[in-house]
């Protein structure tokens, strides 16, 4: 490639990326899978290191991170942050509302409703339209810049593309969307690590990170709702600064409203007390501004706070409830984990009936007693959590809840190791949940990708012996699938009932296990389900060793060896693999084609389509065009357009053009269709 065409395809790229960015943030309407950026950005990271000096500041590969920051530098507010006066009770807003109209003279007079995001509060600043610098509130009248974080969030604009004034100050509130905080929570616990508390410090805890690329991984995002212009504004009322900050490509929330007076701000407030808990932010009230900008210059500050605005808080959302039992449930691990299972109680919404209690730790921090009236919080996690026990309310012989001793599955006794939070099962091949469990790890989207079996078919297989582990899944017929029966127990209705499996999703399955065969080999190490590798984990050891082969090899100096892997992690890869049933398993899937091996660094897995030609041509079920063409580039292949005596296979599709057919047919071209193309790379 030449210097021009390297710069060109970067530009492309860089617009690609930032369109598709902008449909995911800002119209909330993806065009395109996480997955399929993710391998868009890698390309233009890869061109970018091959082409280094187009390597630009505003370029979306400049999220990924990477800066470390030893000493956030403290920097003062050009404006100070200021506070907003609160308040809980819909007499008071009345009240304020009146002295607005006083304050002012007349009650000819607008209001804007924001939510008030449960976050943390940054001041960004743009020259010549780039992202200069973002501070954080600290303490009001000084923060700290945290630049290198900031620009890891994917909704803050580089660069923006409009027109804009040469200087100018946004405002807005960071925060930890909740499924990224249920999905780093998750990696934690497969990682042996603390779970983070909370979304609000966790969102806070991470903008202080040292490393921006722990930053990138968090996937935070950011709500802006002030924008604070230089010299001659262009807007002369806050609806019109949201309009220009939407306008110039800023994450505003839609959530607002412009309000004609208090009633609508009254109907505003009871309309978001429910929707709010199914936005991706937590919220916890109201944010009612003037509308004029004028208007909010004759109102002033207090010492504190604007007298132009304030903040309607929800009531807390808590509530108190009656321990029934507590039971124990086990995971792919063998890890056991206590449930409190409460009277029904409505709190935000919903009613809530369980509460994970975490591990014997928290039993015995709580002090828990059968039949205790206990405190629920519905926090940022979707799951509640029990914050406390009212100890006047206990009977006075009620007994202490223990821990169990065996597993309440299979009956193996329970083990804690030293230093461990939790309790594991042992049992690993003849405990139920976790044989489920670990078929369930296997299959999902982040690992294998066969997501079209489903939990409920795997029970099917079980009980009916067509497998006893993951690795079997690749000996499995369209025959044993097609109309297999068994019993099926729907919680919901509480009863059993027979189902049996059609044609068409046994088919389904078959080609997803059959594509199942592409997966890289990173995502192969993590469908595993060694302890403590998750994602990440698995991510690292399979750029450090290449291969299962040298990964199984490994001692446990040359684990620890790599970057961020500890002696925990370390002792359970060399478990995994001294197991004869693991061996057993890998052997297996090797056998039946999985990728044990680490892609290249250009993308090139393999050399299986070395010299050979592909026409594509109709639509797939499984692949894109795209993935198609980037699985023959990956495999050594190459695509043309044309159909010529060259030609080595027309790849065809359905609705694929006549004209194309009949040449391929004069031709003698072979003619494959998608399965017969799956067969050939996984062979
Ligand atoms: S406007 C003069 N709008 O609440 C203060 N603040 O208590 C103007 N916040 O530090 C702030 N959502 O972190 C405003 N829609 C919203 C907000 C919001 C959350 C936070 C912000 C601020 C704090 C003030």
């Amino acid at each position: 490639m030449t210097e021009a065409q390297a710069q060109k395809k970067i530009q492309a790229l860089i617009d690609d990326l930032d369109y598709h960015n902008e449909l995911y943030y800002q119209k909330d309407s993806p065009e395109i899978s996480d997955y399929e950026f993710d391998q868009r950005l890698e390309k233009l990271i890869a061109l970018e290191n091959e082409f280094p000096q187009f390597k630009y500041p505003h370029s979306p590969s400049q999220r990924v991170g990477g800066t470390i920051t030893k000493n956030f530098e403290t920097v003062k507010h050009k404006h100070p942050m200021l506070s907003l006066g609160n308040t809980y009770s819909k007499e008071e807003l009345i009240d304020w509302d009146n002295r607005v109209k006083k304050g002012l003279g007349t009650d000819q007079l607008a209001y804007f409703c924001e939510l008030k995001f449960d976050g943390v509060a940054l001041s960004l600043w743009y020259q010549n339209g780039e992202l200069v610098r973002a501070v954080t509130r600290g303490d009001g009248t000084q923060g700290d810049d945290i630049t290198a974080n900031a620009r890891t969030i994917r909704s803050i604009p580089l660069k923006i593309k409009q027109q804009v004034p040469e200087m100018f100050e946004v405002r807005g509130e960071a925060f930890f969307p909740k499924h990224e905080f249920e999905r780093v929570n998750l990696e934690r616990k497969e990682e042996g690590k603390d779970l983070l508390a909370n979304p609000r410090n966790a969102a806070s805890g991470t903008l202080k990170m040292q490393d921006s690329s722990l930053v990138a991984h968090r996937k935070l995002d950011c709500y802006l709702y002030n924008l604070i212009e230089e010299g001659h504004p262009q807007s002369t009322c806050h609806s019109q600064s949201i309009g220009l900050l939407e306008k110039w490509g800023f994450h505003v929330s839609s959530t607002y409203r412009k309000c004609r007076n208090i009633d609508e701000v009254l109907d505003y407030i009871q309309e978001w007390e429910i929707k709010r808990h199914d936005l991706p932010s937590d919220t916890d009230g109201v944010v009612i501004k003037v509308d004029d900008l004028n208007q909010q210059n004759e109102l002033g500050f207090t010492a504190k706070s604007p007298r132009w605005a304030i903040a309607y808080k929800y009531q807390a959302e808590s509530a108190t409830t009656r321990l029934e039992t507590v039971t124990f449930q086990v995971g792919r691990t063998g890890s056991v984990t206590p449930v409190a299972n409460l009277s029904p109680v409505l709190i935000a919404g919903t009613t809530v009936k369980r509460a994970s209690l975490h591990n014997a730790n928290e039993i015995e921090r709580l002090d828990l007693h059968e039949g205790d009236m206990v405190f629920v919080e519905k926090g940022g996690e979707i799951i509640p959590k029990i914050t406390g026990v009212d100890e006047t309310a206990r009977a006075q012989n009620s007994k202490k809840i223990e821990y169990i001793t065996h597993c309440p599955e299979c009956s193996s006794e329970l083990i804690r190791q030293e230093g461990e939070a939790n309790h594991y099962c042992l049992n690993a091949e003849g405990c139920p949940p976790q044989i489920l469990g670990r078929i369930e790890h296997f299959i999902q989207r982040k690992a294998m990708d066969i997501d079209s079996l489903g939990s409920e078919t795997i029970r099917g297989l079980l009980q009916r012996n067509k497998i006893q582990h993951f690795s079997d899944l690749y000996q499995l017929t369209f025959e044993d699938l097609n109309g297999l029966s068994f019993e099926s127990f729907s919680e919901k209705k509480g009863e059993v009932s027979i189902r049996s499996l059609r044609e068409k999703s046994a088919k389904n399955i078959i080609d997803a296990i059959e594509t199942s065969k592409l997966v890289p080999f990173e995502r192969v190490l993590f469908a595993l389900g060694i302890r403590y590798v998750g994602q990440t984990v698995a991510e690292k050891l399979a750029r450090h060793f290449k291969s299962i082969d040298a990964l199984a090899k490994a001692n446990f100096e040359n684990l620890i060896a790599v970057d961020e892997i500890g002696d925990r992690i370390a002792e359970s890869v060399l478990a995994f693999f001294a197991e004869t049933q693991n061996q057993e398993a890998i052997s297996m899937l090797r056998k039946a084609g999985v990728q044990f091996l680490i892609s290249e660094e250009e993308g090139v897995t393999g050399t299986t389509l070395e010299g050979k030609s592909f026409v594509i041509s109709g639509v797939f079920e499984q692949f894109s065009r795209d993935e198609l063409k980037d699985t023959i580039k990956a495999h050594g292949g190459k695509v043309v357009s044309s159909i010529s005596t060259k030609l080595d296979y027309l790849l065809a599709g359905d609705d694929m053009g006549p004209a194309k057919k009949e040449k391929a047919l004069k031709l003698e071209i072979t003619i494959i269709s998608e399965r017969d193309f799956i067969q050939m790379i996984a062979d």
